[in-house]
């Protein structure tokens, strides 16, 4: 007789063979039926006997546990990422490039992949398992998501030879792209419309997203495929990229069958073509190709500059276009009183998704393209997902056709229009107009700010037109209307205390949400959560003179301007002091950090740092307790410069203010860590 671990070990390798045939392969080996069978079998045998519990396990795919946060995970290797070239003589500059550094006696061969428009992940398998998972970050330190990670069931928790009798595996990084197929993603929208949720702009921003959920049984329900194109080892006796699929192939990765290798350049630039015609048949988006230098060992040579290898490029597709009739150019009111023209179209399919507006910027966008209503214009979809018009069919036009003007006049609260001398926008000053007053709700409400579920465009639509609402703080006030609320057509009870109680819950956000959600003009998500965490109250925001806010690092002239300017006005004090009634979130705690070197001590940035980018810098030294300043004075304590340093190493230099090399930086920082 068998005993239950050998029955377990039975039992988990079976279905680790099922999940391989169905979900890498495609070729399912037992029916939907059989296979629940078996794992509940499986469960139910865990369950009785957990000493001989497994991490992977088939049955440990989806943990219970939130991630509250995603750690930061350092890569083996870092995450390249590659240069672009976008026609054929760019590519042929490539293959010259590298030809010139290998010297004419070698041979080049190339692999050319697809470009998979994805989210890139890089999982860590040590002794055969894996063990880590996460994101590309800044290609140095990534975020560690390997709860979600290991919902893909294409993604296998153990290699399928270990240990491998030709290459050693003993601690393995494996790179490739996490995608959804389009009919995935287009069903999940569906789903998402039905269900009255904001739908996802396209796979890969739906992708990205999602590896980023807390919940790793909602990521176990989201269509997540991979692909995998890389195997990377301290101890790598591979020779050549395509010998690297063929591996990962073989060790139970799903990797992408279509790679070709390619004797010569010319070759290369047959294959690029072939994928391009061949992107809209593929269940997947492909943004373009990859080209690849097939030997390691001259890759080995060519190296790499800056973030990007010298051995690799990518030759990007044409973005997608198509033309259609442009039958009016609105003007929309955004919350700060911009007036911009939206392109209203002919409806037109493009790229996955029907269009029929497209926003054209502002006036000056309009007169250089000279667009006009009733033109044939030309709509592109490029990297981001917002089409934009780039040109005109002007042999289309009609004769009697007249250049654009602007309105005079606000389109929805109809007041004459203000154009500052040094901008091209047009503005509308009042503020009482509703378009002001709904884009401002809308933004305070919105996930990124307050975060008030339920709270979107139509019911804030709906309240500022039932006078419910005319600013921020009456948000907080529609509690004591709920029986107004109700008796409002199609809004139910049940819908009224779902908002109210997200209404309450949107008081714990914290204070960089809060100043981000009042709207100070210039002050995006970014810049709230640097004053945030500069003055931690509002009451030192409100108290800093414009010269203590330029001296925060990266605060410039216009915001600064635009931070005393709010709190000038007595109406925004107003709402504020309201807010604050409320109990809505008005400092940070200091994060208590223990007396270190860096504690109250000013720092300068100037020229380029090797292992940080600046602000990457900068946000290290304000979490140990110091403070980056914008210009150097008597009062600076450092000035950390890098490659170039100008202006203010020789003013530092001048004071005698004590100068940092990044290695004395890393010095200091060490010292925190205590590594
Ligand atoms: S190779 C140094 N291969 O494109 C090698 N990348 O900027 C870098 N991508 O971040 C990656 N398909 O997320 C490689 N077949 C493929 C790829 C691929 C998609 C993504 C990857 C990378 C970005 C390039």
């Amino acid at each position: 007789m068998k005993s239950v671990e050998e029955l377990l070990q039975e039992l988990r390798e079976k279905i680790h063979l099922y999940d391989y045939h169905y979900y890498v392969l495609a070729e399912p080996l037992i029916s939907d039926y059989e296979y629940d069978h078996l794992l509940k079998e499986l469960e139910k045998l865990e369950s009785e006997n957990p000493q001989f519990f497994s991490s992977d396990s088939p049955t440990q795919r989806v943990g219970k546990d939130l991630t509250k946060e995603f750690k930061p995970v350092t890569h083996q290797f870092p995450m390249l990422s590659l240069a672009n070239t976008y026609n054929e003589s760019e590519v042929l500059d490539f293959d010259r490039r590298v030809k010139e550094i290998l010297g004419e006696h070698e041979k080049v061969e190339y692999v050319l992949e697809y470009k998979i428009d994805g989210a890139s992940v890089s999982i860590n398998y040590v002794n055969g398992k894996l063990k880590t998972a996460a994101t590309r970050g800044d290609g140095t330190t990534g975020e560690e998501i390997t709860q979600n990670i290991k919902t893909i069931k294409s993604v296998p928790l153990k290699l399928k030879i270990y240990p491998h009798p030709k290459y050693s595996l003993n601690n393995i990084e494996v790179r490739g792209e996490i995608y959804m197929d389009m009919e995935d993603f287009e069903l999940l929208n569906k789903e998402r419309e039905e269900r009255g949720e904001k739908l996802f702009a396209n796979p890969r921003n739906s992708s990205a997203g999602t590896l980023k959920l807390q919940d790793p049984q909602m990521v176990a329900k989201r269509p997540l495929k991979i692909f995998i194109y890389y195997l990377l080892s301290k101890e790598n006796e591979l020779q050549q990229q395509s010998e690297n699929l063929e591996l990962l192939s073989a060790l139970g990765f799903r990797i992408n069958k279509d790679f070709q290798v390619c004797k010569s350049i010319e070759e290369v630039l047959q294959i690029c073509r072939k994928f391009e015609e061949q992107r809209d048949s593929l269940p997947f988006e492909i943004d373009g190709a990859v080209i690849k230098v097939n030997s390691i060992r001259q890759q080995n040579i060519l190296g790499s500059i800056a973030k990007s290898p010298r051995w690799a490029v990518a030759f990007k597709f044409k973005a997608k276009q198509a033309t259609t009739l442009l039958k009016a150019i609105t003007w929309q009111v955004g919350r700060t009183g911009a007036v911009t023209p939206v392109a209203e179209l002919e409806p037109v399919f493009l790229a996955g998704s029907t269009i029929s507006r497209a926003t054209l910027h502002n006036l000056d966008e309009i007169r250089r393209k000279d667009i006009r209503v009733n033109d044939i214009v030309v709509l592109e979809k490029g990297g981001d997902v917002i089409p934009k018009i780039v040109s005109v069919l002007l042999d289309e036009r009609k004769d009697d056709s007249l250049p654009t003007e602007p309105p005079k006049n606000c389109p929805v609260c109809n007041s004459v229009l203000f154009q500052p001398e040094d901008e091209v926008a047009l503005y509308c000053e009042n503020l009482e107009c509703p378009a002001q007053i709904k884009g401002k709700l809308e933004h305070f409400a919105s996930r990124t700010a307050m975060d008030i579920e339920g709270l979107g465009e139509a019911l804030v639509d709906l309240f500022v037109e039932k006078k419910f609402l005319k600013n921020a703080a009456d948000i907080y006030d529609l509690k004591f209307h709920r029986e107004e609320l109700i008796q409002i057509e199609r809004l139910g009870e049940k819908s009224i205390d779902n908002l109210l109680s997200s209404i309450e819950k949107s008081k714990q956000q914290p204070f960089a949400k809060v100043l981000f959600a009042i709207g100070i003009r210039y002050v995006g998500a970014g810049v709230a959560k640097k004053l945030a965490d500069h003055f931690l109250s509002l009451e030192n925001l409100q108290k800093a003179s414009k010269e203590e806010l330029t001296n925060v690092f990266e605060i410039g002239e216009s915001i600064a301007e635009s931070i005393l300017q709010f709190f000038s006005d007595e109406k925004n004090l107003l709402i504020i002091e309201r807010l604050q009634k409320h109990g809505l979130v008005f400092s940070s705690e200091k994060k208590i950090i223990t007396e270190n070197v860096f504690t109250n001590k000013s720092f300068v940035l100037t020229g380029a740092l090797e292992n940080f980018s600046r602000e990457e810098a900068g946000e290290k030294i304000i979490s140990f307790g110091g403070k980056v300043i914008s210009s150097v004075s008597k009062k600076t304590d450092f000035v950390l410069s890098g490659e170039a340093a100008g202006s203010k190493l020789e003013k530092a230099k001048s004071l005698g203010i004590k100068i940092l090399s990044e290695n004395d930086f890393l010095e200091m920082l060490k010292s925190v860590l205590g590594t």
